[in-house]
């Protein structure tokens, strides 16, 4: 039996029950999932492929895994697509995209392989073409090499395609790094998905920000172009950039003519524990919506029963507000809300519960209008053993995650604080819950955390705690699939 169908009767065989697993997020059938891949419309259903490692819970020889869905919320799941089984792919499928061409849907990935000494990586931009379900390599593998970049661009890293097609070409942003290890993207076009040339260098990380580049997206939005990139090994600066690998956004503007983008202050697209390698696609009405594998490359704990993980976030709506990008949960939550419960003008002091303010599966909104404290917080997932805080603390200007509560049996970061708003404006914060998981949207989508957490399911409980006294509006939906 080949190496793919192989691993679709060990997924068939060893398919983690649905209760085990999120109940609204895109998660592999069992074993390792990393970045989202391929993200994309075929034939009027959304598709999202993943770096997949079916065999065990740690990352291994990359497969892409497969999954689709009509919402975004509910997903199903799909045979793998992708095995390590060609000589130019032997060390893995690594991370790209997908297109919908006239010849089928397009996967566009990157095929790596070392030789024999195992010191030497070449990766390479491939092709495969399917029909929603069965991906066939194509011929012409690799379709970009590394001996197309110019001299002394690094061809060990040369990673992640991003394929979009512009009027009748084809345009393609990979993240590289340049003779000194400095990241940059490079970008190609071609007339067909299996010609290409070299354009020139899309943007550089001018020695600052990290290493190598990887997972680049590039788009219009509202009248400004982005750019998306993760860069590796990233140091802390104040409160930005704290998960060693992150996921940054810029904001610029784009020379046709020097293929170059020019671009303005690197900001986070999550300040969360769990975040990294953002994708985003086009959907037909228009929206761009991006995704991100909720989990950090560094703190990636599971229970040791558990037998998948890696999770995508929910899939957000992205526009541009007063220079900065807003990130929304997509509409579609919307349709499983049930239970609506609301609380208008109610007062916190000290510790307070809600009536029916509780549950594991939820979209919570908490809107503070008002008050005089220094520090409110809000614990979710609480039990008497458990909770995970979400504390504001209004004279240094942060909120701070801590799942230290949260189930963690090992030495994970539990920790992490993010600058809020300026202070004077009304706070809103919106939780989406899942079993393993808490995303949080502060004010309306102008700065997301994204977070794991392993809490036993039975602790449901909400509670509220201020060092004065604060004025709360709450809405409370349950999530029902
Ligand atoms: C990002 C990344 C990509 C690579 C993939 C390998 O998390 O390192 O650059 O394609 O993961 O699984």
């Amino acid at each position: 039996m080949d190496i793919l169908e192989k691993a679709r009767q060990y997924e068939k065989e060893n398919h983690v029950l649905a209760e085990e697993r999120p109940a609204f997020h895109a998660a592999p059938p069992v074993g390792w999932m990393n970045d989202p891949n391929g993200f994309s419309v075929y034939q009027d259903t959304i598709h999202l492929f993943y770096q997949y490692y079916p065999y065990g819970t740690e990352w291994g020889s990359m497969y892409w895994g497969h999954l689709k869905t009509k919402d975004m919320i509910r997903w199903e799941d799909c045979p793998a697509a992708l095995a390590p089984d060609e000589n130019y792919d032997k060390d893995g499928c690594f991370s790209g995209s997908a297109i919908e061409t006239e010849a089928g849907h397009v996967l566009i990935y990157t095929g790596v392989s070392k030789d024999e000494t195992g010191l030497h990586t070449m990766q390479g931009q491939c092709i495969a073409v399917g029909d929603g379900t069965n991906y066939k390599k194509i011929a012409e593998n690799p379709v970009i090499r590394g001996n197309m970049l110019p001299c002394g661009f690094s061809r060990a890293h040369f990673r992640d395609p991003k394929v979009w097609k512009c009027g009748d070409t084809y345009h393609m942003a990979v993240g590289n790094s340049d003779e000194e290890g400095n990241g940059q993207i490079v970008l190609f076009s071609g007339k067909d998905v299996t010609h290409w040339q070299y354009e020139g260098v899309l943007a550089h990380n001018g020695g600052t920000l990290g290493r190598m580049w990887e997972c680049p997206d590039f788009f219009e939005l509202d009248g400004t172009y982005i750019l998306i990139c993760s860069p590796q090994d990233m140091k802390a600066a104040g409160y930005e950039f704290h998960n060693g690998h992150n996921s940054l956004y810029f904001l610029g503007s784009y020379d046709k003519e020097e293929k170059r983008f020019l671009k303005g202050a690197p900001r986070s697209l999550d300040y969360g524990l769990d975040f990294y390698a953002a994708h985003t696609t086009c959907l037909p009405d228009g929206r761009r919506i991006l995704i991100g594998w909720m989990q950090s490359w560094d703190s990636n704990f599971i229970p040791p029963e558990q037998k998948w993980k890696g999770m995508i976030t929910l899939p957000r709506e992205l526009s541009v507000r007063d220079g900065a990008l807003i990130q929304k949960p997509i509409r579609e939550l919307e349709h499983y809300r049930q239970n609506k419960i609301t609380y208008q003008n109610k007062t916190v002091e000290g510790e307070t519960h809600f009536e029916g303010i509780c549950g594991r599966l939820l979209d919570l909104t908490v809107e503070i209008s008002s008050g005089t404290f220094d520090e409110f917080s809000i614990d979710l997932a609480k039990d008497a053993e458990h909770y995970t805080r979400f504390l504001i603390n209004r004279k240094k200007g942060i909120l701070e995650i801590d799942r230290t509560y949260s189930g963690m049996i090992r030495d994970v970061v539990c920790i992490r604080r993010a600058e809020l708003p300026e202070a004077g404006r009304g706070l809103k914060l919106r939780f989406i819950m899942d079993y393993s998981s808490i995303e949080l949207f502060i004010n309306e989508g102008e700065k997301v955390l994204s977070t794991v957490i392993y809490t036993p399911l039975s602790a449901r409980g909400i509670t509220f705690g201020c060092d004065g006294s604060a004025v709360v509006q709450l809405e409370q939906y349950d999530i029902e699939l």
